[in-house]
């Protein structure tokens, strides 16, 4: 235990130590820490859905009529209607013929990606996918190969070379989590087809967010006929919990067979399934929830042009103010959080070294008085750093 506490020692010298902070009310655009209110730009909740009434009445409903628990895995007798609904329902939303739903994002990724290569197979990355992208390429024991941010020049040099692998996949996210940037898809897409591999988007900020209808990333580019492998996360624009993958029948009955993170673990709660469909209606019938996001968002950074920080564009409602050092990005952070405004520092090894952020992120539910506050506070950021 003794390495423990030194490591420990080690992380906080680097600045890198990570606090829990405590919310004490619901999670919205506004939180409760220590009886203080913040104006939270830190949340994944971009619609505000985690705390909608609609969202609410339908997990209260559920809770009457299934209980809490689902009490097994889905293969043994955790599989219950509102487990059938919810990829039903999915299925519809995302225009594919099949849907798994895993109780989390991060095992809907992690357990995809070792179904689908294996030893001797090939697995390509962009560098700054999420870490459950990464992780599932390190475990599937496939030869793991990663190219520099959304360089498809240096992509397709890859593939170049990959002759010899009887089956390869391609795994990008479509929003960058801490970027806020889209992944080149229509050029991802072409190169693969061309190299005849498999391609996996990770669409955890896209869904909702992004397209006519919401459906995210794919929509945008209009590529649904040519990505075959969609998943998403029910945790973010869609407020509930959960992970899901939306292909064809073979490919959905191949993961229910093969993925081990979704045969050996127990079923999410029906209530969260009622949760995440409700979600999805209102994603699709809700319209202004998405018009008032995207106004915000376009709000803001025009007003951040005018100061003089290091804002990266980016192009979706994830804005990083990119801060260098570690230590100064959680001091810039503590003196937000002083002001009333909670945004955490964004450290390694969640960023490259010496990239450490504050990572702004909007939602539909931030009124104009939120947005000047936040900019009032970095007005007077600006003058510090
Ligand atoms: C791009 C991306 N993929 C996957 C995940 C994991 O999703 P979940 O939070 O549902 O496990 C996240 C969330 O942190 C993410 O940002």
């Amino acid at each position: 235990m003794e390495n423990i506490s030194n490591e420990l020692e080690k992380i906080k010298e680097f600045g890198l130590y990570r606090d829990l902070n405590v919310v004490e009310n619901v999670q919205g655009s506004h939180v409760k820490i220590k009886s203080k209110t913040y104006v939270s730009f830190c949340s994944n909740n971009y619609l505000g859905l985690a705390n909608h009434p609609l969202v609410i009445r339908a997990v209260k409903d559920a809770v009457e009529k299934y209980g809490w628990g689902a009490g097994a895995s889905r293969l043994i007798s955790g599989n219950m209607k509102l487990h059938e609904a919810l990829e039903d329902e999915i299925s519809k939303f995302k225009r594919k013929e099949s849907t798994i739903v895993f109780p989390t994002g991060y095992m809907a990724n992690i357990g995809t990606i070792c179904s689908l290569v294996s030893s001797g197979d090939l697995v390509i990355c962009d560098r700054l996918n999420h870490a459950s992208i990464i992780d599932g390429c390190r475990l599937s024991g496939a030869d793991f190969r990663i190219y520099p941010h959304c360089d498809t020049e240096k992509l397709e040099s890859i593939f170049k070379k990959s002759s010899k692998y009887p089956r390869k996949l391609i795994v990008t996210d479509t929003v960058f989590s801490m970027d806020g940037d889209l992944a080149p898809l229509p050029d991802i897409v072409e190169i693969a087809r061309k190299y005849k591999a498999m391609v996996m988007v990770d669409e955890a900020h896209g869904t909702g967010v992004f397209g006519e209808k919401g459906r995210g990333v794919i929509e945008h580019f209009n590529l649904n006929e040519k990505v075959n492998i969609v998943m998403g996360t029910l945790s973010k624009a869609i407020g509930s919990l959960g992970g899901f993958v939306s292909g064809d029948i073979d490919l959905i009955n191949y993961l229910r067979n093969k993925a081990r993170t979704f045969m050996y673990t127990t079923a999410l709660p029906p209530a969260v399934c009622a949760a995440s469909i409700a979600g999805i209606k209102l994603i699709q019938k809700d319209l202004s929830l998405r018009k008032s996001l995207w106004h915000n968002v376009r709000y803001l950074k025009e007003r951040l042009k005018l100061l003089k920080l290091n804002v990266i564009s980016s192009e979706s409602p994830i804005i990083p103010i990119v801060i260098g050092d570690a230590k100064k990005a959680v001091n810039v952070s503590r003196f937000l959080f002083n002001r009333g405004v909670l945004i955490p520092a964004i450290r390694p090894p969640t960023v490259p070294d010496e990239s450490s952020r504050l990572r702004i992120t909007v939602m539909s539910t931030h009124t104009k008085d939120d947005l000047e506050r936040l900019l009032d506070v970095l007005e007077d950021v600006q003058r510090q750093i």
